[in-house]
């Protein structure tokens, strides 16, 4: 039996193997790893792949939206708007900083933030709106700006699943006031660890940000803002600068593995490439009879014009069969995973915030009934079709 992981990164290192191992025989040569020309290199080339002017590398994505979070001084009392339909860091930071996540529901064709949400949710405890380019696809970014610069907030994008994505041709991280990346291994750009990234095209926001890397040290010892020890490390600065030189190579094997997930779907009946919401799925599961659909794809999206999707997972949703396709799968040796089984609003360290069931519909909809299934560039189309074959059985038994 073919069998189908949901990520395996080692045949991206093969290829790639003596070069990052010379990159990283450098640093030891060196033997310089905290920054130092490694970082700096990297912040180069990563402030021109984003099309901003600075880029600072830090230690995660997660402390990548703590010091965006910190930079825009956002403090105990504050608000900030968010998806509930996220990685838990995403309001983990503000909450970190002790503010409050002012959730607003999401798009469920795109999953990300749905922009007819955010007003109604400003008070004027609102600082910043975090939208986040779930899955590797930008939320609509028009009009997000648009009530931020009303509404005078600022715009963090988390696009720590979106590096390289575009909305109406532009950059994710761009866009906003400060883009926060992730270098997670499973990310699209993976360090050998953690790593992460912010970027900005405001030059006083870079310069808060530079300090506050570094305990808001400037100069060395002299303290003029308590920040943290967000850097990154030279080992994993130079991992990353290999790789980013591969990184448009690896997005076309993803998009052209989605593209081939979608027609696979569409030849076995199991998607629609209508982008009617009624029409989008065209496999019916049990409740065939209460109209409900079986699943789907992303065959079913309409891109945004100038779109840009860089695919770090490929969702398929499966309404009320969700658990039992998994199983099925997973029986069959196909990896998958739920990204998220929990709403933001719903996690219990969160129960003070005051949020009930059923405030996010959409957002709980989508952690009930979605599966990331494999996509990562290296997939063989035998194995893009053993993954349909085995839905495509699932739906039919
Ligand atoms: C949407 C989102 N935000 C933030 C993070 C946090 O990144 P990290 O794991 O590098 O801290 C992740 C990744 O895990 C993520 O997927």
């Amino acid at each position: 039996m073919l069998t189908v992981p949901l990520l395996d990164l080692k045949p991206q290192y093969a290829p790639i193997k003596e070069e990052i191992q010379a990159a990283i025989n450098r640093v030891c040569d060196a033997q310089y790893f905290i920054m130092g020309p490694e970082v700096s290199e990297l912040e180069q080339a990563l402030a021109a792949y984003c099309q901003t002017q600075f880029a600072l590398g830090v230690s995660s994505g997660t402390d990548a939206l703590i010091l965006a979070l910190m930079a825009i001084n956002i403090k105990p009392g504050d608000e900030v708007i968010t998806s509930p339909y996220s990685f838990f860091a995403t309001a983990g930071s503000v909450a970190r900083l002790g503010a409050t996540a002012g959730f607003a529901d999401i798009n469920p064709k795109t999953y990300n933030l749905d922009p007819a949400q955010i007003e109604a949710k400003i008070s004027p405890k609102t600082k910043a709106i975090i939208p986040v380019h779930l899955y590797g696809q930008c939320a609509d970014m028009d009009p997000i700006m648009e009530i931020a610069q009303r509404h005078g907030l600022y715009v963090i994008e988390d696009a720590a699943q979106a590096i390289g994505s575009e909305y109406k041709g532009r950059r994710a991280g761009s866009i906003g006031h400060i883009g926060c990346f992730s270098f997670f291994p499973s990310k699209n750009l993976g360090a050998f660890g953690d790593g992460g990234a912010v970027s900005t095209n405001d030059s006083a926001l870079a310069e808060q940000m530079r300090i506050l890397r570094v305990h808001g040290a400037e100069p060395k010892y002299y303290h003029k803002f308590v920040g943290a020890n967000f850097r990154l490390d030279a080992l994993q600065a130079a991992v990353v600068r290999v790789k980013l030189k591969y990184l448009d190579s690896w997005t076309a094997g993803r998009q052209h593995n989605a593209a081939r997930y979608n027609q696979l779907f569409i030849e076995a009946g199991l998607a629609d490439m209508s982008n009617d919401p009624a029409a989008e799925l065209v496999l019916p599961s049990e409740s065939r009879e209460s109209g409900q659909y079986a699943l789907r794809t992303e065959a079913a999206v309409e891109p945004f014009p100038g779109h840009r999707h860089i695919y770090n997972q490929y969702i398929i949703r499966a309404q009320d069969r969700r658990d039992a396709l998994r199983a099925f799968l997973t029986e069959r040796k196909i990896g998958s995973e739920i990204y998220y089984p929990v709403s933001l609003h719903e996690q219990e360290c969160f129960a003070d915030w005051g949020y009930q069931t059923g405030s996010f519909p959409l957002s709980e909809a989508a952690a009930a009934q979605t599966l990331a299934i494999p996509i990562y560039p290296e997939l063989l189309e035998e194995q893009l079709q053993t993954v349909v074959n085995a839905v495509a059985e699932f739906y039919r038994a």
